[in-house]
């Protein structure tokens, strides 16, 4: 480091996120006086796996780095900075991983100066962070989910890093910090949007459920509500530069604010929210079913702005398993309360997360599951074979199931599943529906693609201007998972 960094370093402010906003001037500024006058900055290429929260910490990780003159884009074998936000709640995404890290080898060996970095739930596991730095010698930089607002900081940590210690090794030179629970949230760190006109908010951080399958707890600590202010303050800003739907982001949004007695609940949210000019449409993600209170299903009821789509995940339908899952529910009491929105809210679209293959589920436990699937009749489930994740108390159970009756029940569970989605997916036809234009429909010359209020893609022909807009929308057929239809 020479005597410039080092007084650049101590003049850094203490204060977030004024600290990151100063090592991303001091990161440009490096870039600049590398490169040419005039020449486009490097590229970044920001890979996501996961869920929407993943896609959201993205969001802000490109902000971060176009904002420190980066050039996004999507070549990972070319890109001057790659950068992977991982996912661990199954065995297959960390797989993934290692298969794309795998493959970047050969290009990094040809171009040392590329800069490959490793983010996300996947980072908090102490194995796994043993693992990269053993057998990919080439990752430059890993951090995990609690310190992403740390992220300007550590890649300047890294530019710097390299420059002093050229002859020495990769992985001497590599920048690790990994923190083992959130010690803030961070506002106001930049943002790269992806569409103008649609934005997902985080409402809240981590869960605190414990479910005896799920590594989330551990990998995203504990639950953390934002401040409704801020959250508020946020959409409002939003609203102003043209986005029209929110979609509220929380591992389990419907215990948003119990983590501070000052704080509004849920559903108080939402109304807040629905009062904001500018936003037409408001969606959230995830519903535990244990919190969905007679209150969030009035509110729901009452305000028109509200999506009719609601993500509830059962699991199992199964009282024992959902018991030894712990999911604070039965099968009886997860049907009533299907019951209870579906009469409130005829229209309302349910999807939802199964799993099969948890410890100890018997033929008469799937049987279960399968009699909810038909009695809910879900628009759309996500199915998953049970996957076993080190630490959580799931794994340590003994009666773990075989593969071939896992595979079987999958199977079958799956056909179940899209024998009624395909049922219901079409019973809008012939109906009138809005829709948000989210684009060019990538098959068709002329024609666009958007959403329904309840999530079911429309393609239709007609005008890009009308892209990021609201549009009235004649259903004319169904094809499975999307009509086909016309501007009204
Ligand atoms: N195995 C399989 N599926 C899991 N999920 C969470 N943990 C596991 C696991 N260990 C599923 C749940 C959850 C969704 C996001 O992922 O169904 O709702
Ligand atoms: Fe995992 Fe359960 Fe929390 Fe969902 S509610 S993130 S499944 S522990």
């Amino acid at each position: 480091m020479d005597k410039q960094e080092k007084e650049l370093l101590a003049l850094a402010p203490q204060e977030e996120p004024a600290r990151q906003y100063y090592f991303i001037e001091a990161i440009r500024r490096k870039l600049l006086e590398e490169r040419p006058a005039g020449a486009p900055g490097p590229s970044c290429c920001v890979v996501t796996f996961g869920c929407q929260m993943n896609a959201r910490d993205s969001e802000k990780i490109l902000g971060i780095l176009q904002k420190a003159g980066f050039q996004e884009t999507q070549q990972e074998q070319q890109a001057d900075l790659v950068l992977f936000n991982t996912c661990t709640v199954r065995e297959n995404a960390n797989e993934h991983l290692y298969g794309r890290l795998g493959r970047l080898k050969r290009s990094k060996k040809e171009h040392p100066e590329r800069i490959i970095a490793i983010c996300g739930c996947m980072m908090q596991e102490a194995d796994e962070v043993e693992k990269v730095q053993q057998k990919y010698p080439y990752v430059d930089l890993i951090f995990g989910t609690h310190n992403l607002y740390r992220f300007a900081e550590l890649l300047f940590e890294l530019l710097i890093r390299r420059e002093e210690e050229t002859a020495r090794r990769a992985r001497e030179r590599r920048v690790v910090e990994v923190l083992p629970a959130a010690d803030r949230i961070v506002e106001e760190l930049p943002n790269s949007r992806k569409y103008p006109f649609k934005q997902g908010v985080n409402i809240s951080f981590g869960c605190n459920n414990f479910c005896t399958y799920c590594i989330v707890p551990y990998v995203r600590g504990r639950e953390r509500s934002r401040r409704s202010d801020d959250i508020l303050a946020e959409i409002r800003q939003l609203a102003s530069e043209g986005v029209v739907e929110v979609m509220l982001l929380g591992q389990n949004v419907n215990s948003y604010g119990n983590d501070n007695p000052e704080e509004i609940s849920f559903p108080e949210l939402l109304r807040r929210v629905c009062r904001i000019d500018g936003i037409r449409r408001v969606r959230f993600m995830t519903s535990h079913p244990k919190d969905l209170s007679d209150e969030l299903i009035q509110v729901m009821a009452e305000e028109p702005k509200i999506c009719r789509h609601l993500h509830l995940p059962m699991q199992s339908g199964s009282t024992e398993i959902l018991k030894a899952m712990n999911r604070r529910y039965t099968k009886e009491g997860y049907l009533s309360l299907v019951e209870k929105i579906r009469s409130r809210i005829p229209d309302m679209s349910l999807t939802t997360d199964i799993i099969v293959g948890f410890p100890g589920e018997t033929e008469e436990d799937f049987q279960d599951t399968l009699d909810v699937v038909r009695k809910a009749r879900f628009d759309s489930a996500f199915t998953f074979i049970y996957s076993k994740r080190t630490g959580t108390p799931a794994a340590a159970m003994e009666n773990q199931v075989p593969e071939d009756v896992v595979k079987d029940r999958f199977d079958r569970l799956l056909q179940t599943v899209e024998g009624i989605s395909k049922e219901e997916s079409g019973r809008d036809t012939g109906k009138t529906l809005e829709v948000l234009v989210e684009g060019p429909d990538e098959g068709r010359e002329g024609w666009l693609t958007g959403r329904l209020s309840n999530n079911i893609l429309v393609h239709f022909p007609g005008d890009q201007a009308l892209i990021g807009k609201l549009a009235m929308v004649k259903l004319l057929s169904s094809k499975g998972f999307y009509y086909l239809g016309e501007l009204e």
